[in-house]
């Protein structure tokens, strides 16, 4: 395999160019509307596109895919291949206007209206001694696994480029927690196996940022409470081990990060995650994805930590997002979902 290619049936998987890490898939295809053959040729053989997933330890990257744009539902159908469940934004308390109008499972990312969401900052310095784009934390901020903040939590998610930024701009980063876990000296590995994580909904108050400014945490209703997560995953389909773990805005910092340890942004617990970060963050775990409109992106969030970077606010930005849940491992066996208010799970 010197030049990197797999023959998968009808796709030709091969590495991700610039990645330790990831897949590319394309169809082999002769004309007429490539998106919708993509879904077809997935669908007639649904382990084509997982196996490539779980071969590249959770990334995938499928371009060229522009006829979702016209056609959203494909974007559904493709999501429907990595899980039993397919989140449906209008079902989980997202507001209206984050929810694409005839296709409710895709929940849209945009600085355009009516979602009007901001870039992140630019880091500061913007970037490295050496020129590049920072990657590693703490320099660079934002590293997360989507709504880690729920149990259980999502399994995979799909990023559809509709309209993406200025190339350079606007990447989407992704840290390998596979090989990092893999990678981590035995005494950190004997550390992290075992302990837990306290992961809460952004903008609750919770933040390293909200906690050292003194700002008074906000009420949570039972179904928005912070939720505990293994900070290693075992995955239900691999059986690998992979790191798991948000930074500043998704964890809780007044009572965590970490269960059992002293708590806050200044305690034990906090120079841990740092070290833990700094070690998940490095150039060889990492990849920064740039944009081409018409890229699909799927990444696993059991074993994937992702981060968005600043882009001028002058650019127009619209993706498209799925989330997968269903699998997460038998940690979450028979748990009923964590986010669904009491009296509507019991009205349910
Ligand atoms: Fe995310």
């Amino acid at each position: 395999m010197s030049s990197g290619k797999k023959d998968s049936g009808a796709f030709d998987v091969s590495l991700l160019p610039g990645a330790a890490f990831g897949r590319r898939v394309r169809l082999r295809h002769n004309g007429g509307d490539y998106a919708a053959a993509v879904a077809a040729a997935a669908e007639a053989d649904p382990e084509a596109l997982p196996r490539a997933l779980y071969a590249g330890d959770g990334l995938l990257l499928l371009p060229g895919m522009h006829g979702i744009a016209d056609e959203p539902a494909l974007l559904a159908r493709l999501s429907r291949l990595f899980g039993p469940e397919v989140e449906d934004y209008r079902q989980t308390l997202t507001a209206r206007h984050m929810v694409h109008d005839s296709v409710p499972e895709i929940f849209i990312v945009s600085n355009l209206p009516p979602v009007g969401r901001q870039p992140p900052p630019r880091p500061e310095p913007p970037l490295t001694a050496d020129g590049r784009l920072p990657t590693r934390f703490p320099h660079r901020r934002g590293w997360h696994t989507d709504q880690s903040y729920r149990r259980p939590p999502p399994d995979i998610s799909l990023f559809f480029a509709v309209l993406p930024t200025q190339k350079g701009q606007g990447q989407t980063l992704f840290a390998n927690g596979i090989g990092a876990y893999a990678a981590l000296p035995d005494a950190l590995k004997r550390r992290v196996d075992g302990l837990v994580g306290i992961h809460v909904k952004p903008r609750s108050g919770r933040s390293e940022t909200a906690v050292r400014a003194g700002e008074t945490p906000q009420p949570l209703r039972p179904h928005e409470q912070p939720q505990r997560q293994p900070v290693v995953r075992v995955h239900p389909v691999t059986g690998k081990r992979a790191l798991y773990l948000c930074e500043a805005g998704q964890m809780d910092w007044v009572d965590g990060p970490f269960a059992g340890m002293q708590p806050g942004p200044d305690g034990d617990g906090a120079r841990l995650l740092y070290e833990i970060m700094t070690h998940l963050t490095q150039p060889q775990f990492t990849y920064a994805h740039d944009w081409d409109q018409g890229d699909l992106v799927v990444w696993d969030n059991r074993s994937l930590a992702h981060a968005a970077t600043w882009y001028a606010a002058a650019h127009k930005r619209l993706m498209w997002r799925t989330t997968v849940r269903g699998n997460p491992g038998g940690e979450y066996a028979g748990e009923k979902k964590s986010w669904i208010p009491v009296d509507e799970a019991a009205a349910t």
